[in-house]
């Protein structure tokens, strides 16, 4: 009857973690599309990447419907700190960077109803984890570490798991994780190596094995990715560790295809199918860098690597692979569906004192406002650029040259041009005050007929 009852209440709390593939948690790497991207090619979970309680804290969820995502912003600049959709929901993990119990309850209790469970970063050596008492410095104090899984565990409705890294003693690993265990959680990963150890020393597989051996909880296995090329290699890990399941971290972020029962895929076909996520769920130009940089590797140094590199918008990015029509259309279909990114949504969205307040830039007019982006790559000489145009249209006409007034708002600016007694202003904010500048003078261009709308449009600048 008892094992009964442990039964179903371990089946209402919805994911388990046996015999499961699983994406690691990496920061950066981690973000929606590649979360999705792994789950199409067969990983059973997913790990978010790290992200901070107080960043969580700091934000708020919207529905985003026309992404059909659910979007955590930052509050003060709009940017996002986790975006989710119901294709994961229930196999996604948001991993927690917490030193502290009721900061990670709160987090916990914000987001319990959109993810399928809640993990603990107790294995990141980084100084920036450390000295908050997070990641690896949890391992040493197990009583902080055991308070923050068992207020997890007693008060959300979701697993609650944790991701640890070994100490040199077997024992003294055997006995924290036995702490740990005792908790309540649903599973344990463990990177077998220690907080000082790098990539480049062997996975302590043995103590991974003696975990799994000593716990009646499912262990993750996780630190073989210099062992694993291929999906055999997958199971060959797991049995050497004798654990319930595998996560894999630099081998899926080089070539994320490991999960595919059929074998790998080409990385130019990977680097596509992601492109495609990052467009579908408009991931920052920054981040599907990132990735992609991280799946090219050495190729970076080729002709089409540097070219690559150069890059600045998706779109851009998106051509180098034959996608750029495909990001185009989508963008377009998005922004007549009224999507708001983050120039858009910051500061007005955001505060909603900010209607009674009447910032300067609408308390006066200005005469002609586009949404107009400045993207620097597009000008490859000086003299292209739309302030230098407007000067020397200026010089042309015997006009003053124009005067800008800067807008700052939450780390972003907004300029306006006064020009010959009117003024010009891109409904976009720029992430510094140059941008902001040549935005206005790029109204100005359009308005005057110095700059064509339509190459505007082409070049991803601007939207009607
Ligand atoms: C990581 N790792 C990591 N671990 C974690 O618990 N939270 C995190 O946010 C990150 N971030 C991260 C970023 C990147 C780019 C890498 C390569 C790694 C560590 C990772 O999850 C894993 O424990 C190690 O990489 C060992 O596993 P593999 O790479 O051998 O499969």
């Amino acid at each position: 009857m008892v094992e009964n009852k442990n039964k179903i209440s371990e089946n209402s709390k919805g994911l388990t973690f046996e015999n499961k593939l699983i994406l690691a948690p990496m920061v950066r790497v981690g973000t929606l599309p590649m979360r999705l991207l792994a789950l199409e090619y067969g990983a059973d979970i997913v790990y978010s990447e790290e992200l901070v309680d107080w960043k969580f804290l700091k934000s708020f969820r919207r529905v985003n419907d026309v992404l059909d995502t659910i979007d955590y912003l930052d509050s003060s600049d709009g940017t996002v700190v986790f975006r989710t959709c119901e294709k994961e929901r229930s196999r996604v993990v948001v991993q927690l960077g917490t030193s502290d119990p009721i900061r990670a309850l709160k987090v916990a209790k914000l987001i319990e109803n959109d993810v399928a469970a809640i993990d603990i970063n107790m294995g990141c050596p980084k100084e920036f984890s450390l000295k908050g008492g997070m990641g690896a410095a949890l391992l040493t104090q197990p009583e902080k570490a055991k308070s923050i899984l068992s207020t997890l565990v007693q008060n959300i409705n979701i697993p609650v798991t944790c991701k640890i890294r070994v100490f040199e003693s077997i024992d003294d690993t055997l006995n924290l994780v036995k702490d740990l265990a005792s908790t309540g959680i649903s599973a344990i990963a463990v990177h077998g190596r220690t907080r000082v150890e790098r990539p480049q020393h062997p996975n302590r597989c043995e103590t991974i094995k003696k975990i799994a051996e000593s716990l009646d909880i499912p262990v993750i296995a996780n630190g073989g990715s210099r062992e694993i090329e291929n999906y055999n290699d997958i199971f060959k890990f797991k049995e050497e560790c004798g654990s319930s399941s595998v996560m894999i971290a630099r081998t899926a972020e080089g070539n994320c295809s490991i999960f595919r029962k059929d074998g790998l895929k080409h990385l130019e076909d990977v680097i596509k199918d992601y492109l495609k996520l990052a467009v579908d769920y408009d991931n920052s130009p920054s981040n599907t860098k990132y990735c992609v940089q991280n799946m090219l590797k050495e190729l970076q140094e080729t002709p089409r690597g540097k070219r690559f590199l150069e890059c600045q918008t998706l779109e851009q990015i998106c051509k180098i692979w034959d996608l750029g029509n495909y990001c185009r259309q989508k963008q377009l279909e998005y922004h007549s569906k009224g999507i708001l990114n983050r120039r858009e949504i910051t500061p007005d969205f955001l505060d909603p004192k900010r209607n009674k307040r009447k910032a300067d830039y609408d308390s006066e007019p200005i005469d002609v406002v586009m949404k107009c982006a400045f993207i620097r790559v597009n000008y490859t000489a000086d003299p292209d650029l739309p302030k230098s145009r407007l000067i020397t249209y200026c010089g042309k006409k015997k006009l003053k040259v124009p005067k800008y007034t800067i807008f700052n708002e939450n780390k972003l600016f907004r300029a306006v041009a006064l020009l010959d007694g009117k003024t010009y202003s891109s409904s976009f904010w720029e992430k510094n005050k140059k941008f902001a500048e040549q935005g206005a003078a790029l109204v100005a261009c359009v308005s005057l007929g110095l700059i064509a709308k339509e190459m505007l449009i082409k070049d991803g600048s601007m939207v009607e």
